[in-house]
Order: C-alpha cells, then structure tokens, then sequence
C-alpha cells in the first residue's frame, strides 16, 4: 500500500469558483484520489481556501463585514459547493488558521537562520483617505506610453507595458479615487531566490517525467533569472510578521499560501490527534508520493517559490514529486471571468444539471496539451451522447430486460461461449489502457477508454441480442443478460473516480454499498463473475436525462455565450 499525498491549488476565498477553477485543479485531483484509493493506496486529499491578500480585504469592504468575518462566510460557502460537487476532500481547511501561521512563520525563521532573509527598504504608495498602503495594482492613472486613463499601477493593460505605480499621470487610488497619495518609504523582508536559484535547477533536473507544460514553464523562470522576493506587506490581514520593528505588516499572500498544504495537514491531523500524524506526511516522509494538481498560471509559484521555501529551510521538509498542470478552459472562446461574472459558476452549474454531468464533461474535455473550449452545445453533445445514449442506455437495457423477463434478479443459468471470451479479451486490453491512462493522469485518453468500454458494452448486447434468443433458448439469454449485469457492475466500478454519485446509485441497486468500491481484479473474464446470480435488481430509473435542444438555447440565453 503506497501513501499518496495529493493537493489542489488553493481557491481563493473571494468569490464562488467557475468550472474553470473546478477543471484546472480541484476536480482531477479529486479524480486522481478516488482512483488510488479505489486502488487500496493510503491517500491524502487536502485543500483549503485561500484568504490573504488584498482581493479578500477589498470584498469583504465591499460586503460591508470585518475581513475575518467575510472569509468565514465564503469558506462555508465554498465548502458547501465542493461537497455538492463530491470533491473528496480528507480535510479541507483554511490559510489563515492558527496552524498555517505557526507554521509560515516558522519558514521564515528557517530561511533567516539559513543567511536568505535580509531587510530592506522600499517605497510604497500609501493613500490617506483609505489609511493604507495599495498594491501597485490599486493605483490607477493615465499610462504615459499611451494615454490610456485607467492603467493600472502594475501594467497598462492597453498598451501591455509594465509601469512602476510612479509612472501614472495624475495617480488615484482604485479603491476610493482618491487623489491624496504619497510615496512612503518602508521596511520589508527579501527572501533571496537568487541564491536558490543553483539548488532549484538541479532539483528540476532530476524531475525527467513532468510533463512539458511545467518544465518548460519552470525552467523559463529560472532562465529569466531569480529576483530576489519581498515577502512581506503593509497591510494588517495576513499572517503577522513576529520580528521587531514588523508588528504592523504581514506576509504576503503566496508566501504563506502553499504552506498552508502542510498547514492543513496539521488542521487535518488535529481533528484526531491520536490517530492522525501530519508530520509523516511531510517531514521526513520519502515513503510518500506527492502529487499536485494546478493551472498554468500556478506553475511558477509550485517550481520555484514554494520548492524555495522547503529548499531553504534546511529542513527535510517534502517537496513534491509530481505536478500535473492545466491550460485554461475558455468559454464561447474567451475568458471565464470572475470580476465580469462571465461564464458558469459552480452554484449555478448545480442548480441545472447534477454534479456528475458536469464531471463527466470537464474530465473528458480536461484542457491537457491544449486550452479547450465550453458551449453548451459542446456540453449538450458530450452528456446526450456519452452519458444518456451510451453509458446511461446501456444500463437501462439491462436492467428492463431483466425486470420484465428474469423477475427483477440477475439470472441464472446458461454457459458463456465465444462472445463472452471474445469480450473479455477487448475488455481486457481497454482496462488495462484506462487504468494507465489514470496512472499517468491521462485525463482525455482514460475518458476515451472509459467511453470505449461503454460501447463495447452496448455492442455486445445488441449482437447477443437476449430479445430474440429467449424465445428459443432461455438459458442463454439468461446468460447474456447476467454478462450485462456483470457489465453494469463493472462499469460503475470504473466510472467511480469520475462519477461517483452515479455509479453508486448503480451498485447500491446491485445491493453493493461499499463507499469506496474496489478497483477491479484486471482480469475481465474474473470481473464478469463478480455478481451472484439471483442477486435482486433494486430500483433505478433514469441514470442520465437528455438535455433538448430548446433547453440548450435557454441556457446558452441565461448564461450569455457569446464574448462581449
Ligand atoms: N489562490 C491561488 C489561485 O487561485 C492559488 C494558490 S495555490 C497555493 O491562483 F499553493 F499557493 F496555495
Ligand atoms: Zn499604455
């Protein structure tokens, strides 16, 4: 039994999350979670929200609550959704938890300790009228280079050219207007990455089997070279800075975020201290197997930041052992957009269709070697013809037949022949390429061996044909539709990672409740002996429901396709 930590990138707490968070992080880990567990292996899922940072301040102002307040709010709510969305969470916590600022604030020591941690002066923007200090970001103007009015202090958005916030004519603050800024000078804290940088590139080295799209993100950073990096910030949300002359500021917000995957292993362990032990999941741990999960735009930080923190704390501490990072998910070819609620929101997703639907569709259209786009008319095709024609079909021809014909109980009776040998030969071959491709996390590809082993379900029966046969040889239908029960069973075994409300439901109806249902043996002529005959069919009904076409339009209506 292999122990497998597994972690998702960290939403951020402001805001319910779109489908395009759910598929570039949260969703394949959960995937990849189920499947090793459903393998016997010894897995840790944790997650948490992300809650520093200045967007969380700024919503939480917005809301008209204290920021603590906010995030404890927009935590239940994220948990909530996630736990409709059947994310497995072992624990899913909180940065900003006692034992995430014990532990941030440990880092930091050890890299001072190590000579990484130096003092430095810098000059920052602080607005009176909102009595704090703004990130670059906040501070809005007219860009030099183009006379564009609301270039942010960070970047141009028009013209894309990077600005220092004393570049902007005529600067206001972003969040009141307010013209009354001034430049003050102030103390913060430097982690030195340059001198990681010799001790980062080595250990990349070592990792031949990532996949491209985060080497080669990795390794355009350290190309680029390493600046040196403020860690710390002006504000007075965030994990406080425990150092003489830092008591008003706090670390900043990717500083303490990733460690709050260690973190939440500890908030996870101290539920039931007795038995849980979060350290040997992280220190000293080179019998786990650590595997993350990210979009693009998380690379960086999961490479070179985080593995610089562990790096130089001289400390044991885990590094990862496998990151599987995403490309974007569009939507009508544009951009999901959480400040322009632009695209389909968790919640909402929800209240349409059930979470499988949406599993199902995002984990076959996973955004791997490419961006992939949703529509709802991509959506409509994808559960109307996997789910409803294929998988959901299939299941239902089994189970009426047997109801109408074998009294509602997987029949007895009857010998297998060529067919079935012939069956278990292709069904062989697809597990054994689905059960890589879930390895490798694969996510198109296992799909594809999923939908194909589907097919050859309905083929079987269709040519096997128990309708006709039962009128001349009973005993051999009665063998035919049991092979499909077999199917079924098998099948919903399979599909658990991806669609575990469904194939659940299935199994409970086979009389099966085991919650985590095990990995199939691998050898399909044993798995199709798996069901007794005689065993009763419970009730099922419609596994999937077809989406109409009028129904596609008045989502696509609701939601608004086109980009503006
Ligand atoms: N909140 C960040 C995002 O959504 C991800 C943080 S991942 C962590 O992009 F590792 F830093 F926590
Ligand atoms: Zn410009």
């Amino acid at each position: 039994m292999a122990r497998i930590l597994v972690t998702s990138a960290l939403p951020y707490i402001n805001g319910v999350k779109h489908l395009g968070n759910l598929i570039g992080s949260m969703l394949p880990a959960d995937v990849y979670a189920r499947f090793e567990r459903q393998r016997g292996n010894d897995v840790l899922y944790v997650c948490a929200t992300d809650e520093h940072g200045t967007p969380a301040e700024l919503a939480a102002l917005e809301d008209g609550l204290e920021v603590a307040e906010y995030c404890r709010q927009q935590h239940e709510i994220q948990a909530d959704i996630y736990r409709r969305f059947d994310l497995s969470f072992d624990y899913f916590g909180r940065s900003s938890s006692v034992e995430n600022r014990e532990l941030t604030q440990h880092f930091c020591r050890q890299l001072d300790e190590q000579g990484l941690i130096e003092e430095r002066t810098t000059k920052q923007v602080y607005s009176a009228a909102d009595r704090r200090y703004l990130p670059d970001r906040y501070i809005i103007g007219t860009c030099p280079h183009c006379a564009y009015e609301a270039a942010r202090g960070d970047q141009c958005e028009n013209c894309t050219r990077v600005l220092d916030p004393t570049d902007l004519i005529e600067p206001r603050s972003a969040v009141s207007d307010s013209t009354e800024l001034e430049v003050r000078e102030t103390r913060h804290l430097f982690l030195l990455q340059s001198q990681l940088a010799g001790r980062l590139a080595e250990w990349l080295d070592e990792q031949s089997d990532w996949p491209i799209l985060v080497t080669s993100i990795a390794k355009k950073w350290l190309k680029e070279g390493l600046h040196d990096r403020g860690i710390t910030r002006d504000l007075s949300w965030g994990v406080p800075v425990d150092r003489e002359g830092f008591e008003d500021k706090v670390f900043y917000v990717w500083f303490d975020a990733p460690i709050e995957y260690i973190a939440a292993t500890r908030e996870w362990a101290n539920q039931e201290p007795e038995v849980r032990d979060w350290r040997s999941w992280w220190y000293e741990a080179d019998d786990v197997r650590y595997v993350q999960f990210m979009a693009k735009d998380n690379i960086p930080f999961h490479t070179i930041s985080f593995p610089g923190t562990i790096l130089g704390s001289g400390e044991p501490w885990k590094l990862v052992n496998f990151i599987k990072g995403f490309n974007w998910l569009t939507y009508y070819g544009g951009k999901f957009s959480t400040s322009r609620k632009r695209g389909v929101f968790m919640d909402r997703a929800l209240e349409k269709f059930p979470a499988d639907y949406w599993r199902y569709w995002l984990m076959a259209n996973a955004p791997e070697s490419d961006d992939s786009d949703f529509t709802f008319e991509f959506f409509t095709s994808g559960v109307n013809k996997d789910l409803a024609d294929t998988f959901g079909n299939f299941v239902n021809r089994c189970w009426k037949f047997a109801q109408s014909r074998f009294d509602g109980v997987v029949p007895e009776g009857g010998e297998s022949g060529e067919a079935e040998q012939q069956l278990a030969r292709d069904l062989d071959a697809k597990m054994a390429e689905y059960t890589s491709h879930m390895e490798e996390m694969q996510y198109r590809k296992a799909l594809s061996d999923l939908r194909a082993m589907w097919v050859l379900g309905n083929e079987y029966l269709t040519h096997a044909a128990p309708w006709k046969v039962i009128k001349e040889d009973p005993e051999q239908a009665a063998m035919i539709v049991r092979t499909g029960m077999q199917l079924v069973r098998l099948f919903a075994v399979l599909s658990w990672p991806v669609i575990p409300s469904t194939s659940l439901r299935v199994l409970a109806a086979l009389g099966e409740t085991d919650e985590i249902p095990a990995w199939p043996s691998g050898s399909a002529a044993d798995d199709l002996q798996a069901l007794t005959a005689g065993t009763p069919l419970g009730d099922l009904g419609i596994l999937f429901r077809k989406i109409l076409p009028e129904e596609q339009e008045a989502l696509e209506r609701e939601f608004g396709g086109a980009p503006d």
